[in-house]
Parts: structure tokens; sequence; C-alpha cells
């Protein structure tokens, strides 16, 4: 079983974001498992003298979700052609030493937004970022939801079933480039 460690980036009760996560993890192909993180708004803004003298709890558990883990699938909104602060600051505290979490890990990357854009300036802010932290996102398909208002129903259902084949497609490629690193790892 694949253990995927989902995050959205958006704290909003009604979000799109997170309501995409929620239509992936029902669609998780077998083996694939996705848990959905809560905890993204206890996590305090980043600050180095805190972290000095030990991880805030948040912070730990957040630390401890993702390192046990074989993948994660970030789904983030675009805030100023970028991803939002708060996703950041998490990440931030996720990418510090000693042991940082997310370092090797696979990785895939969603977004949605109300416009013709579909979060893809902010997913790709997010895929330099992975590059420093070393995570390794899956390339293709692009899950770029444009017009979330039209994709889901009130109760925040993904109801479009191209966008639905969109993110089957993601998280079959998902499977397969962590299976894959996870051999090489093996024979390694
Ligand atoms: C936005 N939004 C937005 N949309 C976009 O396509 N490009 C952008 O650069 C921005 N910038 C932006 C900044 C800020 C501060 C906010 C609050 C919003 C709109 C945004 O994509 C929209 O509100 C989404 O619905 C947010 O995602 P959730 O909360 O629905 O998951």
């Amino acid at each position: 079983m694949i253990r995927v460690f989902g995050i959205s980036g958006s704290l909003r009760k009604g979000s799109y974001n997170t309501a995409l996560l929620r239509a992936a993890k029902e669609l998780a192909p077998e083996g694939m498992q996705i848990e959905i993180y809560e905890g993204l708004g206890a996590i305090p803004p980043y600050n180095e003298d805190v972290r000095e003298q030990g991880w805030p709890e948040p912070v730990r558990e957040l630390r401890e979700r993702i390192a046990a883990a074989d993948a994660l699938l970030v789904v983030t909104p675009e805030y100023n052609y970028s991803i939002p602060g708060v996703l950041k600051n998490a990440i931030d505290w996720a990418s510090r030493p000693p042991n940082p979490p997310m370092a090797g890990k696979p990785a895939a990357i969603m977004g949605a937004s109300g416009g013709n854009f579909g979060t893809a300036r902010a997913q790709l802010h997010l895929r330099q970022i992975f590059t420093f932290l070393d995570v390794h996102p899956v390339n293709k398909p692009e899950v770029l939801v444009i017009r979330a208002q039209e994709k889901f129903d009130a109760e925040g259902r993904l109801v479009d079933e191209v966008t639905q084949q969109f993110v089957v497609d993601l998280l079959h490629a998902l499977k397969e480039w962590t299976l894959r690193l996870k051999s090489e790892v093996a024979f390694s």
C-alpha cells in the first residue's frame, strides 16, 4: 500500500483545492491510500529562534506524518502568481534540518482556481521550491482546474468528468513514479 500525505494550501471551508484533494482521496487507485492533512491552520509563523528551542507540536506532527508517507500530494491555490503564504510557511518548517522529511520523496501537484489559468504560475513556483527540497514531482499530467466554480457542485463534490479523469491519471502516474523510486532505492 502506497501511503500518500495530501496537503491543501487553502484554509477556507469552501475551498476548491481542499475539495479537489477530497476528490483525489476518493479516486485513488488500488494500492494507494491518501490521508488528508487538516492541521495547516495551526502551524505557527516560521521563526528560527523558536526552531532552535525545539519543534512546536503542530510542526513536529506535520514532519512526522510527512516522514511516514511514501509520497506527497500538494493541492495549491494560486495567490498573486505563487503559492499561499500558509503553505510556504509549512513547507519552510518541514524543510529544516535535521532529517528534513520531504527530501527524496515523490510528489504530485494539483490546483484549482476560479480563473482561466488554473494555478499554472503557482504550480511552477512550487516545482521550483521542490527543487531545493529534493522533492521529486511527477511532471505529467498537469492538473490545472480552471473555472473551478463550474467543476464542483454546491456540496464541493467534483462533478466534472474530464477533471476526474485528469486526477485519476495523475494518481496513476504518482503510483508508478513512487514504485519506481522505491525499487531504485531498494537496488542501490
Ligand atoms: C487570489 N486568487 C488568484 N487567482 C489566480 O488565478 N491567480 C492569482 O494570482 C490569484 N491571487 C489571489 C491572491 C489572494 C490573496 C487571494 C485570496 C486569491 C483567487 C484564488 O485563486 C481563489 O480565491 C481560489 O478559489 C482560492 O482557492 P480555494 O480557497 O478555493 O482553494
